[in-house]
């Protein structure tokens, strides 16, 4: 049955578990966000929401729940990281997705040029600087200028798909950009 509402309704009530498995049918890589917020503990939160935004300047987005205790943190980053991982980092994909565990002591990461913790062994990174961050319904969507980044041609990514972790699959003929 189609969830969408038709035209002319659009103020149809979607059901929140419905839309949820509508959004997971959508299959992306995985990161984690790291930042140390101005008088805080250094943090990590994974998340899906990440997209490349523009070239010129170098942008990228990411969304982040407002009810999230990550959020009151995030008023007070100026720098942060996306590492993206790869097919076996399925540990930090769960362990950056629970909140007692969203902080980090200092041997797990490294600190990079522009002063974000950088998680190891990831299939790539971008360092970036808070530029903007607008509303979007019970997210944030966050607008991050890239400084630097860093990509490994020796991992393959990990993937999410309908709430599961996955490996890629088989690949294509056809190019994509
Ligand atoms: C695969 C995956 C993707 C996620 N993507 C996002 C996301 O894009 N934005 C977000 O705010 N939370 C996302 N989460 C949830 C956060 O990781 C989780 O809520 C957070 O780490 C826990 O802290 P909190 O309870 O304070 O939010 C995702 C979780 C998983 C497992």
């Amino acid at each position: 049955m189609p969830i969408f509402p038709p035209p002319g309704r659009l103020s149809l009530t979607i059901d929140s578990h419905e839309l949820r498995r509508a959004f997971s049918a959508f299959a992306t890589g995985v990161a984690v966000v790291c930042a140390r917020p101005r008088g805080g503990d250094a943090f990590g939160i994974t998340i899906n929401s990440l997209a490349s935004l523009s070239l010129d300047p170098p942008l990228l987005l990411w969304n982040l729940r407002t009810g999230s205790r990550i959020h009151e943190m995030w008023q007070r980053v100026d720098r942060f990281s996306v590492n993206v991982l790869a097919a076996g980092q399925d540990d930090l994909c769960w362990r950056f997705a629970t909140a007692e565990r969203n902080t980090m002591d200092d041997g797990e990461f490294t600190v990079s040029d522009a002063g974000a913790p950088r998680l190891p062994g990831c299939l790539a990174w971008y360092d970036c600087a808070v530029e903007d961050s607008y509303p979007g319904g019970d997210h944030v969507i966050n607008i991050g200028r890239i400084l630097a980044v860093e990509r490994r041609d020796d991992r393959e990514p990990l993937v999410v798909y309908g709430g599961r972790l996955h490996d890629l699959g088989r690949e294509r003929d056809d190019e994509a950009s």
